[in-house]
């Protein structure tokens, strides 16, 4: 007779931070209140045509009001971290001039609230809600704005700066720059190549002028992070055109932000392969690449899918359409790619989430593993990670996920895996804490591990939320 024992669980190195993630636009609600300005969020979402059923994030799923509950929840689930963007708008409602003291005291409750709960406020400075009135005067592809996002980190630190320890600048700036600018699936919706890649700069611009102004004003233990969706681009064949077709994705998609934030600048290819967009010389001014190169000491990881590509078929005429089509990244007939408008995406096979995006635990492991490999001493740290799926109330009251409890399953696996082999990541961040307004998607995809009842806003855990907490609770995966 042969006995099965039972897996060992896979726990994970003391001190690992179990946390969730949000961000302002996507929860808050409350958009008008306490002096808070519109963003280029307020704005896309009450165009017609923008966001999925004509949703926005007016009133969210109201944590501005009920953050308290939200806390507590958190506590109910066990989570040491939480990690959360401050809302640019509420804060400095133009973009330019004093803190309104209405928006900092929100922040304020909110972490004390954390604090006493015994959990780990992490403050991510911009979550993609650029206050209206900069985009009026040119948005990010306008150097003005990285100078206006230095000041603004400054007023942040200055009243934040005593209890927020872990600070990050930016989220997810390809998206920011390619998918606002570029595809324009995203605020502010233009569809401009060249403004792209202007704002990729002035992106990275401004969190080296965030780090600066974040390392004057906090206090010598806190640090500073930047969050990455960095592609794990994977070639559909060995072919030399595909391997092209890749090199240039991860030029677009991850060198332009690492590149440049890790001290190694604008690499060659990507500016030979832009050159007939922007004039890299007048573009990057003398002392930008230094300021954009300031050590940070943790870099944050947002994976979901990796990234398949190829080229185009010798000969074959594809249009940007074709292109965009099957990316990951909405539907557009532009190219979020610019340079690479050519090269085609294509799902990685298997079973894929509400999103549609391929389920593969093996670009998480890899990304950590290149990313640790081509940084050593710089820690990571899994700042999301999650998947959307059609989750439904039973007649019970419960929401049963076992999609995302595998999902995350596997995903902690690769993680862990990545860890036993050297690569030093500090945490992993769950997104999200709550079903939220997911973009375009608007209230379409739900990506909580809390269900959130939109109409009666009750959050209930889902299945997912207490196997997580087992997770956290035990620092280890549950077998
Ligand atoms: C990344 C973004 O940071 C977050 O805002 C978004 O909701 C998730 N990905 C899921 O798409």
């Amino acid at each position: 007779m042969t006995t099965v024992l039972p897996a060992a669980p896979l726990v994970f190195p003391a001190g690992f931070r179990w946390g969730a993630a949000t961000a302002a636009y996507q929860i808050e609600g409350a958009v008008a209140v306490g002096g808070r300005a519109p963003s280029i969020w307020d704005t896309f979402s009450h165009t017609p045509g923008k966001v999925h059923a004509g949703d926005s994030g007016d009133v969210a799923t109201d944590h501005y009001h009920r953050y308290r509950e939200d806390v507590a929840l958190m506590s109910e689930l066990g989570l040491q971290a939480y990690r959360f963007s401050l809302s640019w708008p509420r804060i400095q409602p133009t973009g330019r001039g004093p803190a309104l003291e209405a928006g900092l005291d929100f922040y304020r409750r909110l972490v004390d609230e954390l604090l006493t709960a015994g959990i780990e406020p992490v403050a991510t400075l911009y979550h993609w809600d650029l206050p209206q009135e900069l985009e009026d005067l040119g948005g990010w592809p306008a150097r003005e704005t990285a100078e206006r996002f230095g000041a603004y980190a400054q007023l942040a630190a200055d009243a934040l700066g005593d209890r927020v320890k872990l600070w990050t600048t930016l989220n997810e700036p390809w998206c920011s720059a390619f998918l606002g600018y570029g595809s324009g699936v995203h605020a502010p919706g233009r569809t401009d190549p060249a403004g792209a890649l202007r704002a990729a700069h002035h992106l990275n611009l401004a969190h080296g002028r965030a780090v600066s102004a974040l390392r004057a004003a906090l206090p010598a233990d806190a640090r500073i992070s930047v969050t990455l969706n960095l592609h794990q681009v994977r070639a559909r064949s060995t072919d030399p055109a595909d391997l092209d077709a890749a090199r240039r994705i991860d030029a677009v998609g991850n060198r332009v932000f690492t590149g440049p934030l890790l001290g190694g600048g604008y690499p060659e290819d990507l500016r030979a392969d832009t050159a007939h967009l922007v004039d890299w010389q007048a573009l990057v001014r003398p002392g930008d690449e230094a300021a954009i190169a300031a050590p940070i000491d943790l870099l944050g990881i947002n994976y979901y899918t990796p990234t398949l590509v190829s080229a185009p078929p010798e000969g074959a005429h594809h249009s940007p359409r074709d292109a965009a089509r099957d990316d990951a990244h909405g539907a557009s007939d532009h190219s979020p790619w610019p340079g690479s408008e050519h090269v085609l995406f294509h799902r990685p096979p298997g079973e894929v989430t509400a999103m549609n995006w391929a389920i593969d635990p093996s670009g998480l492991y890899d990304l950590i593993t290149e990313v640790a490999r081509a940084n050593p001493g710089l820690p990571l740290m899994i700042t999301e990670n999650g998947a959307a799926f059609e989750d439904t109330l039973t007649p019970d009251g419960e929401v049963l996920d076992p999609e995302r409890i595998a999902y995350l399953h596997a995903h902690l696996t690769a993680v862990h895996r990545a860890i036993a082999e050297g690569a030093d990541v500090r945490g992993y961040f769950l997104w999200s804490l709550l079903d939220n307004f997911e973009w375009s998607y608007g209230y379409a995809k739900r990506f909580g591990a809390v269900y959130v009842d939109y109409p009666t806003q009750r959050r209930i855990p889902k299945a997912s939320a207490h196997w997580y907490a087992t997770a956290a609770r035990s620092n280890a995966i549950p077998p």
